[in-house]
């Protein structure tokens, strides 16, 4: 049964949450869907909160839509950059985050580097914190918008069969996924070359799949991750080359599959890479569905944090 309040003051992770928090999270999604497919597509739900975005790495997409989110709300925003701050003169991130609280802040949407930034924050500061991706840990919001996509394309996800393909080892959208899919009881395979899914990963439920015509044979939904190059120190594969030969998604490969699998990629795409322009521009790719579920996914958070105030 669904509550009507999050269990928990903080978004830090989906480990965290409940099922019914999840179940309250698309519930509102849905109503704020609605709300930003109208011709007018702001509510003063958020009028007198003020929201600092903390990015201290790069982002397009969460930023983005977490910006349009709070302006959908009508909250006050301020946005904050690590490349053109005062963390370039070594300030420390409580300090950083203290200051800005200093100005009156209600709740934080950080991006950070390191594993667990969000969570040390939330416990020295008084204020909500949302994590907008930390390190290779969780990215809780991507999570909840591709749940929230597959859904919306396959009905309930128990018993679903949900594919996660690429660099496994180095990412945050995986663990996420893998905790959100399990609480929705969608079942969850995870595909790439040895060297790049994690030793012992089967321990967390999942199943493991090195042949991605397999992978793709088994699945309804395959979630397509990008290689990281920039979090990876030595080398993984021999080459970008070989690696989308054996695991890049093409649509001669989805073709010869006899049925029709769901698309989706979190973003940014390497295209010809982990997957073809083809696949990702096709019909049964939903990549640019899950974006416009971010800021309905996005705004339904604020909002159910801003209740608890
Ligand atoms: N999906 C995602 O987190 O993209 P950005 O890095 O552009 O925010």
């Amino acid at each position: 049964m669904t509550t009507s309040q999050l269990s928990t003051p903080h978004v830090l992770g989906i480990k965290y949450l409940t099922e019914s928090d999840i179940q309250l999270i698309f519930e509102t999604a849905e109503s704020f869907k609605e709300v930003i497919n109208r011709p007018i597509k702001k509510v003063p739900s958020l009028r007198d909160v003020t929201v600092a975005n903390l990015f201290f790495e790069y982002s397009t997409r969460t930023r983005l839509s977490f910006e349009l989110a709070e302006k959908r709300l009508s909250a006050d925003v301020v946005n904050f950059s690590a490349s053109s701050s005062s963390v370039k003169k070594w300030e420390t991130l409580l300090d950083t985050v203290n200051n800005i609280l200093s100005m009156k802040v209600d709740m934080v949407v950080m991006r950070h580097p390191a594993p667990g930034a969000p969570a040390f924050l939330s416990r020295h500061i008084d204020a909500h914190i949302i994590n907008a991706g930390d390190g290779t840990h969780e990215h809780p919001t991507q999570a909840l918008l591709d749940a929230f996509s597959m859904r919306e394309k396959l009905g309930d996800l128990a018993g679903k069969k949900v594919a996660i393909m690429g660099d496994i080892l180095h990412s945050r959208v995986a663990l996420s996924n893998i905790f959100c899919l399990q609480k929705l009881g969608a079942q969850v395979v995870v595909c790439g070359p040895p060297t790049l899914i994690p030793k012992y990963i089967d321990r967390m439920g999942v199943g493991v799949e090195y042949n991605l015509r397999r992978a793709l044979e088994w699945c309804d939904v395959a979630n397509i991750l990008r290689i990281q190059l920039e979090r990876q120190d030595i080398k993984y594969f021999p080459s970008l080359r070989e690696y989308a030969q054996f695991y890049g998604v093409n649509k001669q490969l989805l073709n010869s599959l006899k049925k029709e699998v769901v698309i989706m990629h979190p973003g940014p795409i390497n295209r010809g890479v982990e997957i073809t322009s083809d696949v990702a521009d096709s019909d049964q790719s939903i990549i640019l569905q899950q974006v416009e579920n971010g800021v309905a996914i996005r705004m339904a958070i604020l909002y159910l944090l801003a209740a608890k105030r």
